[in-house]
């Protein structure tokens, strides 16, 4: 992985904006006038009680639902409706409330086929198998290598994905997701499943990532993870964006607390 990093320009910059963007699924508004901005180089934490919307708005940036209205800008420039291979080639990728590994390929495999957007050699590359080819595949897999040491997998990456504990199957997510070399890295509930010990690896592993200059947005229901890792929270309740703050001011939020009591 590069460093993305860039240290010529100390300004804040805008990675992903947001406008007035909603989703009707039948009668339900999933996605009702969200409107946000994303710095370069933070990590925001989206939370809200269940229903709240925010698994639909990753899916809505990552190209999977069209949205009913609104716009979405990465780096400047509109992506709405933009296929998902290409948004991933433009650097955004994710990773999935329920894991979705290929659960028989082992997890080196995995993350090699996150990183596919980055390679030149596709189908006809793999057949003929000219020289160049085999020089980008050892490469891939040195830098597939890397990645399992660098999210702490090392020690799975000949087994196959599906046999691991549902807590390193998380950690894998995200080894596969960093596969793409991404500038934006959405994250859907990363700490579920993940015991104590675990979940604190995964805070350990995002201030890594942050480290190299990736965004990211996190959605997560653990508070105390998402408050301590998060430059910012964004806190979305039956579609509506409810608040937006630092941590400390999402806290104290009267609208923020209600919404979290309500939940019963
Ligand atoms: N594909 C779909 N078809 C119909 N309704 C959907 C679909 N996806 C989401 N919804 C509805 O949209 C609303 C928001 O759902 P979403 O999954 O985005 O919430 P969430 O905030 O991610 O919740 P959770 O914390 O439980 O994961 C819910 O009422 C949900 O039932
Ligand atoms: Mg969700």
């Amino acid at each position: 992985m590069t460093d993305k990093k860039n240290s010529d320009n100390p300004l804040p910059m805008e990675i992903l904006k947001v406008s007035s963007l909603s989703k009707m699924f039948g009668g339900v508004k999933a996605q009702d006038n969200i409107s946000f901005s994303i710095e370069k180089g933070i990590v925001c934490g989206l939370i809200g009680p269940n229903g709240a919307g925010k698994t639909t708005l990753f899916n809505m940036i990552t190209g999977i639902y069209p949205p009913d209205g609104g716009e979405i800008h990465f780096l400047g420039k509109p992506i709405k409706n933009m296929p998902v291979h290409k948004l991933v080639k433009a650097g955004i990728a994710r990773t999935f409330q329920h894991v979705e590994l290929f659960a028989s390929m082992t997890l080196l495999e995995n993350v090699l086929v996150g990183m596919h957007v980055r390679t030149k050699s596709g189908f006809w590359g793999a057949i003929t198998r000219m020289p160049w080819v085999q020089r980008e595949e050892k490469m891939a897999k040195e830098s597939a290598e890397n990645i399992l040491e660098f999210t702490g997998l090392t020690e799975y990456a000949r087994r196959p994905a599906g046999e691991l504990p549902v807590g390193r199957q998380k950690m894998a997510e995200i080894a596969r997701a960093l596969a793409s070399q991404p500038e934006l890295l959405l994250l859907d509930e990363p700490a579920a499943g993940l015991n104590a010990v675990e979940t604190e690896a995964l805070g350990y592993l995002i201030q890594k990532v942050k480290q190299k200059g990736v965004t990211m947005m996190l959605v997560e229901h653990d508070m105390s993870l998402a408050m301590g890792i998060s430059d910012k929270i964004i806190v979305l309740d039956r579609g509506m964006k409810l608040a937006e703050g630092t941590p400390r001011e999402v806290q104290n939020n009267e609208a923020v607390m209600e919404a979290y009591l309500g939940q019963g």
